[in-house]
């Protein structure tokens, strides 16, 4: 499996602390059966900006790593684009690291709280320049839990859609993970990650989160491609052909007199 979210990178966010760590996480991935895993550190607005060449010089550092301990596990540079003002216009300059060589696909945080005026309009900047954004977690915003519309919205644009495995087990609690399991039952998720920020609290687990899937979508292959071709796709910078989303209905509203 390939996990294009996680938090691997030793002190450079909130994810570990230390090379160590960073060490257990690779172990605990493979084991989960992981075998390339893409560096997401948050960047770019928010606390941690994170330029690209810092998160490329900090990968090649652990790649080595992990060939001098003997650890099998692939390597690559992306990173977890946090929303700021001229967002689009940073992420077609070049600041952030793009989760492929062709710089056709970036992570971007979808908002925890709110979803702010204009992110459609950032994210479609980018549609227009042949970058597809991957939206991370929208499951994990309450607004999402009452309205997915918007990011039928988003898909229909051409976004992709990346829910957290451990919403769909439910480790962030109910009202997430039955969202990210319609998200699922929609065709509105596309790919599977761990948002891996920890070796103790937050690993890098996908196994359980496919079995989750198929269950779902009555489909193991389906499911596994969410965590399979379809990452290995949009790593190597290829076109990927979603499944057709199914709109959500709109919620009714009540009118007294
Ligand atoms: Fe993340």
């Amino acid at each position: 499996m390939i996990d294009l979210h996680c938090h691997i990178l030793p002190g450079v966010d909130d994810g570990p602390s230390d090379i160590y760590e960073s060490i257990y996480m690779a172990h605990h991935a493979i084991e989960d059966g992981i075998h390339t895993i893409v560096a997401t550190p948050h960047a770019l607005g928010g606390t941690y900006p994170n330029p690209r060449q810092k998160i490329i010089k900090d990968v090649a550092a652990l790649r080595e790593r992990f060939l001098s301990e003997k650890i099998p596990l692939s390597l690559y540079p992306g990173s977890e684009v946090h929303i700021c003002p001229d967002m689009a216009k940073r992420i077609l300059a070049g600041e952030a690291a793009f989760l492929d060589e062709n710089e056709h696909y970036i992570l971007i945080e979808f908002p925890f709280q709110s979803i702010p005026p204009g992110f459609k309009n950032e994210l479609f900047q980018l549609k227009l320049n042949r970058v597809t954004p991957i939206i991370a977690h929208p499951e994990r915003n309450p607004m999402i839990h009452h309205e997915q519309g918007v990011l039928y919205d988003l898909v229909t644009m051409g976004c992709l859609i990346q829910v957290t495995s451990t919403s769909l087990t439910g480790g962030f609690g109910e009202d997430t993970m039955i969202c990210a399991q319609k998200l699922l039952s929609l065709r509105l998720a596309h790919t599977i990650a761990s948002d891996a920020h920890s070796a103790a609290q937050r690993p890098p687990s996908l196994s359980l989160a496919v079995e989750v899937a198929t269950d779902i979508l009555k489909d193991k292959g389906k499911a596994l491609e969410m965590v399979d071709n379809r990452p290995k796709d949009i790593l190597a910078g290829k076109p990927v052909d979603p499944p057709v989303a199914i709109r959500p209905e709109k919620k009714k509203r009540f009118f007294f007199f």
